[in-house]
């Protein structure tokens, strides 16, 4: 069995330099190992927490998708998928919600920076915090346990969340899985290899330090640019360099090959001046990225393109998602479509001739009208009835199918159709080629 390797992208900024070697390449990388699954998407519902401009998160969807692709992921391999796609992903975050202890949440990082700082500042604890940041562990663990992932790659800010994921699985597994496991536990998975990039002054590349190298946007002027504002110590041309201690060697390191990033050294311990440091830099990000920004450019050009990618990653996803949820809803004591109508599914009498007992089943239809369908011993439909008012008409055509010899009485046959009515009143119809199996399923139930 392939390991399942899942991980989500918030679309709320544009991607940076620090984005694509700590995130986007190493997961690239993974994803074509002949023995991972890799479950790649476009986390909007998180978006939507920390973002409320419309447009903000809708571009940010279009640039993070095009740069994944132009970086080579490939949507065949890989499962590709946006979140608000997957109508899964909000159905189970209620049902983990239910079973999520809120003292659990009441410890969350993310949660617990919002209040000290409103404590901090003497406002109410609560102030600007909302259901969305503090559920915000729910949804994460949604995203990863209706995939049922086993690894989770993620920076450290959110092994956290991956501990709380494994903890609302295994409450549910207690709760719903009758001594089965229903959802995987997953791992966290970090990367030590993977560079965190220095920015501009030296501290961890990041938009909220306004100190970021641009990947692809602005072209490779923009990159430029950037990398000539890197801050460097004021040692002049032909003064020997700390390599070890320069941030600029850390950016390089990041794109070279070992025996490059020796030769560099050596010419910085040499005196290379700082200025031509830059542009030999420049010269190596540029090696890896220009190939990719031609295919960006030509994403960004045709959107629709982007969307045909991620509609069928929403395809192939729900493909396991859909049948997975149904599952769940069968395990917590849902059934699709069944709402009770006044005296809901009424309860089957013996066995029929296939084992499981024939039954009647109530629900509301989409017009908000009462029906009910008989379903036979094996769980097939026998026949579905004519909507109702109200759900008491509906019960008692149910009452009066169950007296002996009713539905002879009820019946009449037109058209290879048998036509049954209660009061001069249609209440159901079904082909003749089932009258049998409707005839033995009541009987089951009235015997
Ligand atoms: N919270 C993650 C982050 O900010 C993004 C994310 C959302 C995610 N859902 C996920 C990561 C599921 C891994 C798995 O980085």
């Amino acid at each position: 069995m392939n390991t399942r390797v899942l991980t989500g992208i918030t679309t709320t900024g544009t991607p940076h330099l620090g984005n694509y070697a700590g995130a986007i390449r190493p997961s690239i990388q993974a994803s074509t190992r002949p023995d991972v699954d890799a479950f790649y998407f476009m986390a909007d519902y998180h978006a939507l927490i920390k973002c409320e401009d419309p447009a903000r998160i809708a571009r940010s969807r279009v640039e993070i998708a095009a740069t994944w692709l132009a970086a080579g992921l490939d949507p065949e391999r890989v499962t590709f998928y946006r979140q608000s796609d997957i109508p899964e992903i909000p159905e189970l975050c209620w049902m983990l919600s239910c079973v999520t202890a809120k003292g659990l949440m009441n410890r969350a990082h993310a949660y617990k920076a919002a209040v000290d700082q409103n404590v901090a500042r003497h406002v109410d604890e609560d102030d600007g915090v909302t259901m969305g940041l503090f559920s915000y562990p729910v949804l994460m663990a949604a995203d990863i346990l209706l995939f049922n992932a086993d690894k989770v790659p993620v920076g450290r800010d959110q092994i956290q969340h991956l501990e709380m994921a494994r903890d609302i699985a295994q409450r549910f597994n207690h709760l719903y899985g009758q001594g089965q496991d229903l959802f995987v536990l997953p791992e966290v998975q970090i990367d030590e290899e993977v560079a965190t990039l220095p920015g501009l002054d030296g501290r961890k590349m990041s938009k909220s330090y306004d100190n970021t190298i641009p990947l692809f946007e602005g072209g490779a002027q923009a990159m430029r640019a950037a990398v000539m504002r890197i801050v460097t110590d004021s040692r002049g041309p032909g003064e020997p360099k700390d390599a070890e201690n320069s941030h600029l060697y850390t950016l390089y390191r990041a794109f070279a090959a070992p025996a490059e990033t020796a030769d560099f050294r050596r010419a910085l311990e040499e005196g290379l001046a700082w200025g031509e440091a830059k542009k030999r830099l420049c010269d190596r990000i540029d090696g890896e990225l220009a190939p990719m920004r031609d295919r960006y450019a030509e994403f960004m050009a045709r959107p629709e393109r982007i969307e045909d990618i991620l509609q069928a990653g929403a395809r192939k996803a729900r493909r396991l998602s859909a049948p997975f949820i149904e599952r769940l809803r069968v395990a917590v004591g849902f059934r699709r479509n069944v709402v009770a109508a006044g005296a809901a599914a009424v309860p089957a009498g013996d066995a029929g001739p296939k084992g499981k007992p024939a039954r009647f089943v109530s629900f509301r239809d989409e017009d908000g009208r009462f029906r009910f369908r008989l379903i036979g011993g094996d769980g097939a439909e026998l026949l579905l009835s004519e909507a109702f008012d109200d759900p008491k008409a509906a019960g008692t055509v149910i009452k009066a199918l169950q007296q002996p010899g009713a539905l002879q009485a009820m019946s009449r046959k037109e058209g290879g159709r048998v036509l049954v009515s209660l009061d001069e009143r249609l209440v159901c119809a079904y082909s003749v080629e089932v009258a049998g199996d409707v005839e033995q399923a009541l009987a089951s139930l009235n015997s």
